[in-house]
């Protein structure tokens, strides 16, 4: 049931906070600080024996593995390669038993995710799976598994299931490097700390509702939309793209925004709004010189920035301000005004927001 709200989508994204405590809760042993995973159902020993992780998925859950990989690279120091689920088996990918395969699919029953995760099988990887639909296929066919426990999912566009998969890999990355001995006792503290602190901060995120709206108010009849993100908030750009063009059916890409300059820039003109995810972490001043490319070709700038950040209001059109929080998990946090913004343009569009034209929320057809 919808209660108070008016649409599923728009009640997944308030239940982001209790999600994400959820997902959280259980997998943090706060008495020995620790990170505990039994269902992935590997030693320590068979951990280090590992030399690669492959992630694969589709659509959203392919973004939130981009997202990961700046998890596992740098607090595991365990290489990480990012495939589309629809992809891998064409590429005749190289791995072996060193290589632990993670399929992230909210449904379970993607069956272009499934078929790859058949093609590391034939090779020998490990498979692990994050999901959220318990006993889904993805989950039955692992070797171990990671639940989402974001609850049901009801809207076609992926919200909840983002966030909490992020938080998953998060903690798969911490697992990972207390077997691989890469973080101090204070470093993984410090990481535990940090992760404990999301659903508050989302929580604040959340209270920026009515700032959301009134930008949608001012964006909702352009037809075309950049998304601009660096780092491991580029694949927040290409989510809050996604987001925008399932649910709205207005074009918009997500880039890197150090590509602009390569072509987009070209795009640009006073009928295209420029959304550019500057926070205040080394990044910032690059993010300041696109912004500054961006307006001085007319295009209309919305800035995501960190609450405080006055100057950015100088060079933006619009500000959108969200709480400070530690870089690598700031797309956690980044990710929700770009939802909203979505949801109230395609609501003020009149669009269907839970059942957008021509998606399923589970894709079992190649
Ligand atoms: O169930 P899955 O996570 O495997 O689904 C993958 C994609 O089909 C899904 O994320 C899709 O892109 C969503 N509609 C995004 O909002």
């Amino acid at each position: 049931v919808k209660g108070e709200y008016k649409h599923f989508m728009q009640k997944e994204i308030y239940e982001q906070p209790r999600a994400i405590t959820d997902t959280i809760r259980g997998r943090v042993d706060f008495d020995n600080m620790q990170i505990v995973l039994p269902e992935l159902n590997i030693t320590a020993e068979q951990i280090r024996q590992l030399d690669q992780i492959v992630t694969v998925a589709c659509g959203t859950s392919y973004y939130s593995g981009l997202v990961g990989k700046f998890f596992i690279e740098k607090l595991a120091r365990l290489r990480v390669e990012v495939a589309y689920g629809s992809e891998y088996r064409y590429s005749d990918p190289i791995l072996d038993e060193r290589t632990a395969i993670l399929a992230i699919t909210q449904s379970g029953e993607t069956v272009d995710t499934l078929a790859a995760i058949e093609e590391a099988r034939e090779k020998h990887a490990t498979i692990w799976s994050i999901v959220n639909a318990i006993g889904s296929q993805a989950m039955r066919v692992a070797d171990g598994y990671i639940a989402m426990h974001a609850g049901p999912e009801i809207g076609v566009a992926s919200t909840k299931a983002f966030v909490t998969s992020i938080v998953d890999q998060y903690l798969l990355a911490l697992y990972l490097a207390q077997a691989r001995g890469t973080l101090s006792q204070d470093q993984l503290r410090q990481a535990i700390h940090d992760v404990s602190r999301l659903p508050d901060l989302i929580g604040r995120t959340l209270e920026m509702d009515a700032a959301v709206q009134e930008l949608a108010q001012a964006l909702y009849q352009y037809t075309d939309f950049l998304y601009l993100g660096r780092g491991i908030n580029y694949p927040i750009a290409l989510e809050g793209a996604l987001k925008l063009k399932e649910i709205s059916y207005i074009h918009a890409e997500g880039y890197p925004a150090g590509e602009m300059k390569h072509g987009p820039i070209a795009l640009i003109d006073e009928s295209m709004p420029v959304l550019a995810i500057a926070l205040k972490d080394d990044l910032y001043e690059k993010m300041i010189s696109q912004i500054e490319q961006a307006q001085a070709r007319g295009g209309i700038v919305i800035a995501l920035a960190t609450q405080g950040d006055s100057f950015i209001a100088q060079k933006a059109d619009h500000v959108l301000y969200v709480p400070e929080t530690p870089y690598l998990l700031s797309p956690v946090v980044n990710v929700v005004p770009l939802q909203l913004l979505a949801y109230h343009i395609a609501a003020l569009r009149g669009a269907d927001v839970d059942q957008p034209r021509n998606l399923a929320k589970s894709v079992t057809v190649e």
